[in-house]
């Protein structure tokens, strides 16, 4: 399936699904007639995803940053991920998908923060693909909240020493592998706010296309590039 070398695949990837709302304003749209197109491509990805046996996977849906956007793109957005969720429940069960949140739940309003809950619930054993939704992310905040936490845990003594593992469990990620393959669409070359602690050693692909643009080929040629790259993680090149 899809010529793949199975043993240079990651096991982690992340995505930043950027441009959208360029996608949209080249046809003339609204904005949110982009991310509405752009649930497609979640589709495509996810699928693939799974197909090739990929275990966790990670999709920056909305950060803490976005809040600032007009009203109505924002209630248009948490309108469009309330559907997408009551839409995709049944595909995550038959499929083994667990469905994940990262980022702040606390900050939607309550009738979807139950809905993610249940979603979370509901597909809470499946082994196939962990399927990370960050919404309301923030990297920084992800760490700062880790360290509260840890000072918590060095207080009570639950922690005597503090290293890399004990920091990394308190994060959304937990005991999940770092991404492996980070994709951002729309050409920008930034993090915003991405993973930044879990993307210390990640390999970076970038594509000009539009997140809505962006379908099973492109991830697969996406997934092909990141099996060319030799990771080195301060090592001298191997011969
Ligand atoms: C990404 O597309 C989706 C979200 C951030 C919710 P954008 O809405 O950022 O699209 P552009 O960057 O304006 O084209
Ligand atoms: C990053 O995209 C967040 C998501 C894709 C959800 P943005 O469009 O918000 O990023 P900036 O503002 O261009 O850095
Ligand atoms: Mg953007």
């Amino acid at each position: 399936m899809h010529s793949l070398d199975h043993e240079k695949l990651p096991a982690h990837v992340a995505i930043i699904m950027d441009g959208n709302g360029r996608w949209a304003k080249l046809r003339n749209l609204p904005r949110i007639e982009g991310h509405i197109a752009g649930v497609e491509s979640v589709r495509d990805v996810v699928t693939i995803t799974r197909e090739l046996r990929i275990p966790y996977l990670t999709l920056y849906a909305f950060s803490k940053e976005n809040w600032v956007r007009p009203k109505d793109e924002v209630r248009k957005l948490l309108e469009l991920l309330g559907i997408y969720l009551d839409k995709e429940l049944p595909l995550m069960l038959e499929k083994g998908i667990r469905f994940n949140v990262i980022g702040e739940k606390a900050d939607f309003p309550g009738t979807l923060q139950a809905k993610l809950v249940e979603v979370m619930k509901k597909t809470a054993r499946n082994r196939d693909l962990v399927l990370n939704l960050a919404l309301s992310y923030s990297g920084r905040k992800e760490i700062l909240n880790a360290v509260t936490r840890l000072i918590e845990d060095v207080k009570k003594g639950v922690v005597k020493r503090i290293d890399e593992r004990v920091f990394r469990k308190r994060l959304y990620t937990g005991s999940m592998p770092d991404p492996d393959l980070l994709i951002r669409t729309s050409g920008e070359m930034r993090l915003s706010n991405f993973l930044l602690w879990q993307m210390a050693y990640t390999e970076i692909y970038v594509t000009d296309t539009f997140w809505p643009d962006f379908k099973g080929d492109q991830y697969v040629a996406a997934l092909r590039e990141f099996g060319r790259r030799e990771r080195r993680f301060g090592r001298v090149k191997e011969d």
